[in-house]
């Protein structure tokens, strides 16, 4: 028997400051984007603002149904609207911004959303970027999707 660890890390940014402005303005995007949500059962607004590689900027936010599995998060609802308009498209980071939180803590993708983050990472063939905002303005950055989900299912362990 061995014992396996799985690492991963991520930056705390106290502030969006340290961010490029690209990026700060990727979270007022996310941030704008949970003022549009659906969510009047669960009242948890959430936005999301993606950018690809050529720098165009989609968002989303989550989309909820009176039968509550039909629904959808912010990040999925984001990162499919924009592969399919742009199916060729490489995502370069996501933003993910709650801002009606309680609590300071940034609210983190669920485990379908980082399913279908990780998914994007595989099929651009490059990394991910992930930006979880909180009201603060404290950042957590992670440098790949991948960070989000250890021993994640994917297409490899399906049969040819
Ligand atoms: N939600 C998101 O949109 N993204 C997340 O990362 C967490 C949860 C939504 C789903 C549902 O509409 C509401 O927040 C409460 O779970």
């Amino acid at each position: 028997m061995k014992r396996s660890t799985w690492s991963m890390s991520f930056w705390e940014h106290d502030g969006p400051e340290g961010l490029a402005p690209a990026d700060q303005v990727l979270l007022a995007e996310a941030r704008d984007a949970a003022g549009r949500a659906y969510a009047p059962y669960s009242r948890f607004h959430v936005g999301a603002a993606l950018r690809l590689a050529d720098g165009q900027v989609v968002t989303g936010n989550n989309q909820e149904n009176a039968s509550f599995p039909a629904g959808i998060c912010a990040e999925r609802t984001a990162l499919h609207a924009a592969m399919s308009a742009r199916p060729e498209g490489l995502v370069e980071t996501i933003a993910v911004v709650v801002p009606d939180a309680a609590g300071d803590r940034p609210v983190s993708p669920c485990g379908i959303c980082r399913q279908a983050l990780l998914e994007q990472e595989h099929r651009q063939g490059k990394p991910l970027r992930v930006l979880l905002g909180t009201n603060s303005g404290q950042v957590l950055e992670l440098a790949s999707a991948r960070a989000l989900l250890p021993l994640s299912f994917d297409a490899s362990f399906l049969k040819p």
